[in-house]
């Protein structure tokens, strides 16, 4: 097993591995259309930041990836990010991913009457760099998440950050472990992710920080 930057002949493995990196994880699919769910999580980050984009790869195959960002006010918001994929795969929501979207206007329309806060886009200067991590499901538990983290981590020191968040999921406990096991710690509320199911309950989005 090898960790190492990604490179711009990565790009079309990273792609299918990042329609597998999730299985068997809470959010191994979102809205079910996995070129658009790629135009926001997975795009941007080969597009704009390669530097912060690092692969594990075991026998010359891809099996993990930590998609990271060092300034997040200077990246594109994830509700950009979900406003620019909707309009390039509108036909495709339209058809395919039309349950989900259906869940999340009712979700998003139930916080607003009840008054409870719903997930959103997360900016703080005290922890500007912000990541993904995604690991096939032969690749977890294998340390190839650690050695990820450890060149992200020397990333970050190089360029004296100072500190990183993340958003993740209350019910993704495996991850949430991982994460405490990295420095990192739960911060501030933890709304409802509209649209999203986890065996067929409503899920809680979690942020969690860490200081260098
Ligand atoms: C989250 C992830 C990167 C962690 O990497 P990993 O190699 O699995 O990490 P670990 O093996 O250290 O497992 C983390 C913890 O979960 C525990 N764990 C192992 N199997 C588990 C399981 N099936 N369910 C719950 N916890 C489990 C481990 O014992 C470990 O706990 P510890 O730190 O107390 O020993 C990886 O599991 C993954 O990519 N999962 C799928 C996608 C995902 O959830 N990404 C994060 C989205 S925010």
């Amino acid at each position: 097993m090898d960790v190492r930057p990604f490179q711009e002949t990565d790009r079309a493995a990273l792609r299918e591995l990042f329609g597998r990196a999730g299985a068997d994880s809470p959010t191994e699919s979102l809205w079910g259309h996995l070129d658009s769910e790629a135009a926001v999580y997975l795009d941007p980050y080969m597009d704009l930041e390669p530097e912060s984009l690092f692969v594990a790869e075991d026998d010359g195959q891809l099996i993990g990836y930590l998609a990271g960002c060092v300034n997040t006010r200077a990246f594109p918001s994830e509700s950009e990010r979900m406003e620019q994929a909707f309009r390039r795969y509108r036909s495709i929501f339209l058809s395919r991913s039309a349950l989900f979207f259906a869940r999340a206007t009712f979700d998003t329309m139930a916080a607003k009457i009840r008054r409870t806060p719903a997930a959103e886009d997360f900016t703080d200067q005290r922890w500007p760099a912000h990541l993904h991590i995604n690991i096939a499901p032969a690749g977890r538990g294998t340390g190839a998440a650690d050695a990820m983290m450890d060149l992200w981590f020397t990333r970050l020191r190089a360029i004296d950050s100072p500190g990183c968040h993340l958003q993740t999921l209350v019910e993704n406990t495996r991850a949430v472990k991982f994460f405490e096991r990295m420095g990192f710690r739960a911060h501030g509320p933890e709304p409802l992710v509209p649209g999203v199911r986890y065996q067929g309950q409503k899920v809680r989005q979690r942020t969690m920080v860490r200081e260098f």
